[in-house]
């Protein structure tokens, strides 16, 4: 259950977070996948974090307390071929900063556009994380946007593609929708039952 969030910093660099030692959960994926309107639909408040329509909306790393006792954090996008070069680099060092250094991170979720079918930037980013023994799951959002059919087709492809990439098992995976709510129980769920394990 979460009872509290609320905003507490915005950071460029991972030596700025802030210093508690509260568990953390980020959220990463490629830019305008649905991180922060996640992050707004798991906290019920649609103002938490800024989205936008346009990709590159968030280029910071923001931190967010949850019930006073853990963070929940939303990072820029990766993959965002639009910007500057300088600017494309820039987010790439902060977000490779914050997952080599960042030492409260408990659980990552990797976010993947429900609709698309595997992209080289996401699995790389994936395959990053498993190398340096991060733990992460995999959600795929815009779900409200496919029919069952899609929905289940796309799905066991991505897996599939998973273990052809050498991966032994499957990580969690959720589906989710900032659109309906669907996913956000489970998500919660998944964070409470590590967070009761700590
Ligand atoms: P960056 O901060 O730019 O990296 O993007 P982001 O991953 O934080 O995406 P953001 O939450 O800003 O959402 C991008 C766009 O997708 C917005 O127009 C959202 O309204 C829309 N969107 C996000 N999640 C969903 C979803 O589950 N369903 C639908 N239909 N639209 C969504
Ligand atoms: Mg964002």
């Amino acid at each position: 259950m979460i009872h509290s969030a609320r905003f507490l910093v915005s950071s460029s660099d991972v030596d700025q977070c802030p210093k508690y030692s509260f568990a953390e959960y980020a959220f990463i994926g490629r830019s305008n996948v649905g991180k922060s309107s996640l992050i707004n639909a798991l906290t019920n408040n649609k103002k938490l974090a800024k989205t936008s329509g346009t990709p590159g909306k968030t280029k910071l790393i923001n931190h967010f307390v949850i019930n006073e006792s853990w963070f929940l954090v939303d990072l820029p996008g990766y993959g965002y071929a639009k910007l500057p070069k300088q600017g494309r680099n820039e987010i790439k060092k902060l977000i490779h900063g914050y997952f080599e250094k960042r030492k409260q991170l408990i659980n990552t979720f990797v976010l993947i556009d429900s609709r698309h079918k595997p992209q080289k930037i996401d699995i790389n980013f994936i395959n990053m994380l498993g190398v340096n023994q991060h733990a992460f799951s995999i959600v795929f959002t815009k779900i409200d946007k496919l029919s069952e059919k899609q929905r289940r087709d796309n799905l066991s492809h991505y897996q599939s593609h998973l273990l052809e990439q050498g991966w032994e098992s499957i990580p969690p995976m959720f589906e989710s929708s900032a659109k309906t709510g669907e996913g956000k129980e489970e998500i919660i769920n998944y964070i409470a039952s590590i967070n009761s394990n700590l």
